[in-house]
């Protein structure tokens, strides 16, 4: 069964969108990927693609820009460093100004969301609508087996948002990523180019059927999560009990943080550490983006584990597929490659990717 959601959109989008900023020639590929995953987000929680109408060119208006903005300023500060988590009591000063932030953060997304929430829950009180439809009516309508439903209205908002975050980031980041290595290595880009030909063509977009024949792609994909994850470290986990891993003991209640930069990155697991090479993973039967063995982090393991692995990895590979069939790719006019500097308080690029996009396929492939 599909995991994303049906009908043309939103999965063009970054083809239309970029299509109609062709004449301009440079893309900021960083704000296409996002306002992607930022797409696929809504239409899959709430059978929309915009919260407006969207720009007259096809892409974001400014309500998606900021709603997108903000799922990422979340999510940045789930992994910050902050005193209070370890003593509480200065919490109420908020002395790093996180809580502000996230606040405010939160604030700019419940704008956006609580209307649509408030109205679907009226138009099922109502028996206005009888259908579940997407993952807003699951949320409202799931029920125990007394039929009492079990989500209260603020737990649906909560979730609805916690998910958002999830789908969000790590597509758009390894896209992202896998683009500035791929342009700067233009003979691992004409691979990916020409699998995606071979088993695609160029009369019909990328489809999630097609992911499992993309082995180039999905290497290229998952070499992006490997030399380039979201974050230093793992999300913070406690140890419920003692435990010995790897020959070293973890007393129960101690804080574990994996990092993911030194397991992806380790030169005694891999050759070549630090460069994009995704013929590293072709000796496999199957390239997955999952590491079960934790050779690198990309969904993690376990019992708290990423639930989402395979939507995470149809996102991703159509996504990294779509941008590769549907233009060719180059170096901004002036440059002679793309700068792969990290920032400094992230593991993002530190400039947002820019690249020339030349479009490859019909024109009519570029609509909706
Ligand atoms: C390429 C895409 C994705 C990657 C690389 C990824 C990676 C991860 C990682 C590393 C974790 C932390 C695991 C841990 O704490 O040990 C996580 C947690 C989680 N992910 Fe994903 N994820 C992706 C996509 C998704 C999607 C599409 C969903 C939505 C269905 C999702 C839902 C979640 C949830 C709910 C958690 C929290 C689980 C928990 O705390 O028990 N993720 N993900």
């Amino acid at each position: 069964m599909p995991l994303l959601p049906p009908g043309p959109t939103p999965w063009p989008l970054p083809a239309r969108h970029i299509h109609n900023f062709t004449e301009s020639s440079v893309v900021n590929v960083r704000n296409t990927v996002r306002q992607y995953t930022g797409n696929v987000v809504r239409k899959m929680m709430f059978s929309r693609r915009y919260f407006g109408e969207g720009r007259k060119d096809g892409g974001p208006g400014l309500e998606e820009e900021e709603h997108v903005n903000s799922l990422f300023t979340t999510l940045a500060y789930l992994y910050v460093f902050s005193p209070s988590d370890y003593l509480p009591c200065l919490r109420v000063f908020d002395l790093d100004g996180h809580e502000k932030m996230v606040k405010e953060a939160l604030r700019i997304i419940n704008k956006h969301h609580d209307p649509i929430v408030d109205e679907r829950i009226i138009q099922w009180r109502n028996g206005e609508k009888k259908e579940v439809e997407d993952i807003l009516d699951v949320f409202i309508t799931i029920s125990d087996t007394k039929g009492k439903p079990l989500l209260s209205v603020e737990e649906i908002k909560a979730q609805l948002i916690e998910l958002m975050i999830e789908i969000v980031d790590n597509p758009a980041h390894a896209a992202e990523w896998a683009m500035a290595e791929m342009i700067n290595q233009p003979e691992i880009m004409q691979k990916a180019v020409e699998e995606i030909d071979r088993v695609v063509g160029k009369d019909r977009l990328v489809q999630e059927s097609d992911i499992a024949q993309l082995k180039y792609v999905k290497a290229c994909a998952r070499e992006a999560l490997r030399l380039h994850p979201i974050a230093p470290f793992n999300v913070p986990h406690v140890s419920m009990a003692d435990a010995v891993v790897a020959g070293y003991f973890i007393p129960k209640g101690s804080h574990v943080l994996l990092s993911r930069v030194g397991l992806g990155r380790n030169p005694r697991v891999w050759e070549e550490p630090l460069k994009f090479k995704p013929e590293r993973h072709m000796n496999d039967e199957v390239v997955d983006l999952a590491e079960p063995e934790l050779r690198f982090i990309s969904f993690s393991t376990g019992r708290r584990g990423c639930p989402g692995t395979a939507l995470g990895t149809a996102l991703t590979v159509t996504l990294l597929a779509r941008l590769l069939q549907c233009f060719s790719w180059s170096v901004p006019p002036n440059q002679d490659q793309i700068d792969l500097t990290e920032s400094m308080n992230d593991l993002f690029l530190a400039k947002p990717l820019h690249a020339h996009a030349k479009p490859r396929l019909h024109a009519s492939m570029y609509g909706n």
